[in-house]
């Protein structure tokens, strides 16, 4: 079939396109209530089907005599473990673990918050807590425990699954001392913290509320699936605003399964049995849909892997994980191909291994810049996809769809919408712009399955967020352009949210922490350019009157502070004390202008502005300390 008419069906007949594609599941009862829309024209779906996700992921496998075929590989270049488990192995390991939480009381609307390294038993808690109906939120383990903590106060978890450590680079982590941090700092207290204890490092465990996991998984039954409703949630995932405090995306059950196993073949072209690989962490939405549910729901085999893509040990990592295990998909961030190619810009370590079984390699997270497109592209000799998403979809927007009809790649475009995406790029009237003109990205009303329709516990905020600005769209944040062949360009965000190494960062939170700094007087954060992570956070300060503090000291108390408060993950290194701020006359900052000149892009004045004479003057400053030419 072609991208258009599969397009066309899914945009005149909704229903009917999703109708079909929730056939592929197996469900308790498969639901009546294919879509209902509410006064908004938000999108429910599957609402009364009846379910379990971590059943259509597993026990439906071993069912359909896929039992004995590798569920998931693990691989850690940190530990030096390899190992795998079949779907029949899995699912038992997810059973067990769902029996030691039914053990500790956890029932299905639980929350269960899960802060865990990139093993096994990461993937294990998730279905385990899927399994029994309950919530699972997964915290990226490089946050620190203030991020943690308002986690916490806001989903509310029952209990905590931890392990005593990651692993990165150059360093253990030990997550008990976090754990105990982001506990005492909280205002909720979860019941117990069950711990994975690793031979890198031992938790000491604090009698009443911790307990260790294998120990409790000896003593645990497996328990079968609870069964949920399609509109029951499946996890809360927090993601950066514009605001300090993240968001708690609300997946449901139904559509999250069946738009994942639509997405399998449709974009990834992969087939049951097929190896898939998303070079992630579990505490993403990349790792959430395409580690965990999306291969898992199609029966592929899926790799966790605990490693980086450079220095564990070198550069090859990724296609030594593609030669060993026969990957067919491959799926990363930009950062981590432009890491490899700075370390082997000859692709000198990509050539020594066999990738014949690769046929297409996927990138998202952030814009795939046309250098490293290229490069990718001529070394590997590969359909080299961008596709572009956020974490409130759950899955690809826009893609080059390898599955349905591949397309010719656009250096620098996610290629086209999606089937079930209505993409429109707008004005700030809500007007569609000409073909070529940038705008607001804008999805009309309503969202394909999976997408959210809620932030957990606060209906305003998703409103406010999502739906106000422009009345019967949901806006993505993200500017861009659609070209005369219907290619989309993504360019970058409208708002206050960056981009870090493929990690979504609020700048709002972090000038909330550089604030707290006793010498700070008043701040703005803005992106500046960074040719590995494709953003970096950059902090302009402003002294409070009578105090003087060296510039250097005042950075590196600032990298201390956002470290501790925000995670390592920030990267933030920049620190510039000016004498003002660019400001409107109504006193809000010129934010957009600033970071324009700081990356030495042409800027605008607004006729706003406060008093022009500041902007030669910070102009001055950022050129005496050799940030711009
Ligand atoms: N737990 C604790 N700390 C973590 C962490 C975790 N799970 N993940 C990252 N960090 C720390 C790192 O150790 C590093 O700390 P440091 O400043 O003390 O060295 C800091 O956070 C920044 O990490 P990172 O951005 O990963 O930088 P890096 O220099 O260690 O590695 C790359 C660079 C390019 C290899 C890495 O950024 C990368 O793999 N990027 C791909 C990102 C990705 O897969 N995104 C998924 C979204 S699709
Ligand atoms: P997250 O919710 O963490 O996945 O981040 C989503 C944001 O990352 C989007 O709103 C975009 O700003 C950016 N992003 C993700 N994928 C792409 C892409 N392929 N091209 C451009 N930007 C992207």
């Amino acid at each position: 079939m072609s991208y258009r008419t599969e397009y066309d069906q899914s945009m005149k007949d909704p229903e009917g396109f999703w109708r079909k594609q929730a056939e592929a599941l197996e469900w308790f009862k498969f639901p009546k209530q294919i879509l209902s829309l509410d006064n908004d024209g938000l999108g429910y779906w599957f609402a009364d089907g009846e379910m379990n996700t971590a059943y259509m992921a597993l026990d439906h496998h071993v069912k359909n005599g896929r039992g004995k075929q590798t569920a998931l590989i693990y691989d850690s270049p940190v530990t030096n473990t390899k190992l795998s488990y079949t779907y029949a192995e899995l699912t038992d390991a997810v059973a067990r673990t769902a029996g030691m939480l039914t053990n500790m009381g956890v029932v299905k609307g639980d929350r269960v918050i899960i802060y865990m390294p990139m093993i096994p038993e990461s993937v294990i808690a998730m279905l385990a807590v899927a399994r029994l109906g309950a919530i699972h939120s997964v915290v990226f383990g490089g946050f620190a425990p203030p991020e943690l903590a308002v986690r916490i106060d806001d989903a509310k978890p029952k209990l905590i699954l931890t392990a005593s450590c990651g692993i990165e680079i150059k360093r253990v982590v030990e997550y008990k001392p976090l754990i105990d941090r982001a506990i005492e700092l909280a205002k909720h207290k979860p019941q117990y913290c069950i711990i994975y204890q690793r031979p890198q490092a031992t938790a000491t465990l604090m009698e009443g509320r911790d307990y260790d996991w294998k120990t409790l998984l000896a003593n645990a039954q497996p328990v079968g699936c609870t069964t949920v409703k399609g509109s029951d949630p499946l996890y809360i995932l927090y993601t950066s605003g514009t605001t300090g405090k993240p968001k708690g995306v609300l997946r449901e059950n139904g559509g999250h399964a069946v738009a994942l196993k639509y997405s399998m073949k449709a974009i990834y072209n992969v087939e049951p049995g097929d190896v898939y690989w998303a070079s992630s962490d579990v505490g993403w939405v990349v790792g959430h849909s395409y580690i965990v549910y999306g291969p898992l729901l199609h029966g592929c085999t899926t790799i966790v892997y605990e490693g980086k893509p450079i220095m564990t040990p070198d550069a090859g990592a990724l296609w030594r994980v593609c030669d060993e295990y026969g990957v067919k998909a491959l799926f990363t961030a930009p950062t981590a191909f432009r890491a490899v190619k700075k370390e082997d810009p000859n692709a000198t370590l990509m050539k020594k291994h066999n990738l014949g079984k690769l046929k297409v390699i996927y990138s998202a997270g952030e814009r795939l810049d046309p250098p490293t497109e290229a490069w990718l592209t001529d070394n590997s000799n590969k359909p080299v996809v961008d596709h572009w998403w956020q974490t409130e979809t759950g899955w690809a927007i826009t893609a080059n769809l390898q599955g349905v009809e591949p397309m010719q790649i656009k250096p620098g475009s996610s290629t086209v919408p999606v089937p079930g995406f209505n993409v429109q790029i707008l004005d700030e009237n809500g007007q569609q712009v000409p073909r070529g003109s940038q705008g607001y990205i804008a999805l009309k009303l309503p969202l394909p399955p999976a997408c959210l329709n809620h932030v957990w516990g606060d209906e305003n905020k998703f409103r406010e967020s999502y739906l106000t600005f422009l009345p019967g769209y949901y806006t993505s944040g993200d500017g861009g352009y659609i070209d005369e062949d219907g290619y989309v360009f993504v360019m970058g965000r409208v708002d206050d949210v960056i981009n870090v190494a493929g990690h979504r960062l609020s700048t709002g939170e972090i000038e909330e922490v550089i604030a707290t700094h006793p010498a700070v007087a008043e701040c703005a954060v803005i992106a500046r350019d960074d040719d590995l992570k494709g953003q970096v956070p950059m902090g302009l300060v402003l002294l409070k009157s009578g105090v003087t503090i060296a510039e250097e000291d005042l950075k590196k108390e600032l990298i201390s502070r956002i470290r501790e408060t925000i995670g390592a993950i920030t990267c933030y290194k920049d620190t510039v004390i000016l004498a003002r701020l660019p400001k409107t006359r109504s006193g809000k900052t010129l934010r957009k202008t600033l970071a324009n000149i700081v990356n030495g892009k042409p800027y605008m004045v607004p006729s706003t502005i406060d008093d022009p004479g500041v902007i030669p003057e910070i102009i001055e400053v950022l050129r005496s300390k050799q940030i711009i030419a």
